[in-house]
């Protein structure tokens, strides 16, 4: 079950805490050919894909959040990105979707999903989407994936988390977040309010809740075998740092289709 039903750009601020968009736009670029075309798997508010679509590749974004999606949108419109829908092969453009159930004629040079939105798919509906991706790749294309595997969730472990946010404009986001376990189904659980104060004093509550499916990187590899893509490189980051041999970090796979030839 997943919620992040609140506005994208408190979304927005939070993750620019924790992530590295330059790193991730060089990395995820370098396997896309020049005005190719990508398609993300759970874009939340379409960081990625806006940085990009401004580089020259077209795509498309799909997140089961439909706030995320109309601020993805909108934020696309707001700075002049080419947005026909993203639909007709060119521009940029968003659609509220749920990775299980999306379908599409299109192919795609690069098929990605990072930011560990992998996890917050059933653990059953994993296999399946891996087998998706395989056959939206057009030849040459590249998956992506960016997971949070056991040693992330184990190590970051806290039953209480509070954590602020400051954004622009003064805005101050709180977040209060509570962490539950369930060892049968290797899930985790995490129930958060975010209070957020805007510069003129106003004060907001949402709640956000998700289950996210503790991984492993054997576990990953061999659904990769099983969808008949073939890991061709694994990084600690997207600053290609070496995995990680122990305690967490993130784990990066590239892989292709498993008849291409080893070209990545
Ligand atoms: C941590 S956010 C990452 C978003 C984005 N990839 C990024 O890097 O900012 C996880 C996203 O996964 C989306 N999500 C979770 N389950 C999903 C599903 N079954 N189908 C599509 N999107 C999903 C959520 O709505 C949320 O936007």
């Amino acid at each position: 079950m997943t919620s992040f039903d609140f506005p994208g750009k408190y979304y927005e601020i939070m993750r620019g805490d924790f992530r590295d968009i330059h790193a991730e736009t060089e990395f995820l670029s370098a396997l896309v050919p020049a005005g190719g075309r990508v398609l993300d798997i759970g874009c939340g508010t379409g960081t990625n894909l806006r940085e990009l679509g401004a580089r020259g590749f077209s795509g498309l974004g799909i997140d089961q959040s439909e706030r995320f999606i109309r601020y993805a949108r909108d934020t696309a419109a707001a700075t002049g990105a080419r947005m026909p829908g993203g639909t007709d092969g060119t521009g940029v453009g968003y659609a509220h979707e749920r990775a299980e159930t999306f379908t599409t004629d299109e192919r795609f040079d690069l098929v990605y999903s990072v930011f560990m939105t992998l996890n917050y798919l059933p653990r059953a509906d994993l296999r399946q989407l891996l087998r998706k991706m395989r056959e939206l790749l057009l030849p040459g294309g590249h998956v992506v994936l960016e997971f949070g595997h056991l040693l992330n969730f184990v190590e970051g472990f806290q039953p209480h988390t509070v954590a602020h946010h400051r954004g622009p404009d003064g805005i101050l986001i709180t977040r209060l977040a509570r962490q539950s376990v369930n060892p049968h189904a290797a899930n985790w659980r995490s129930e958060e309010t975010l209070l957020v104060r805007e510069r003129d004093g106003r004060v907001a509550l949402y709640d956000n809740f998700y289950d996210q499916a503790v991984l492993t990187g054997p576990e990953v590899r061999e659904l990769l075998t099983e969808a008949g893509l073939r890991v061709r490189a694994e990084y600690g980051g997207f600053r290609k740092e070496p995995v990680p041999f122990h305690g967490r970090g993130p784990l990066v796979i590239v892989a292709t289709a498993a008849e291409e030839a080893d070209h990545a």
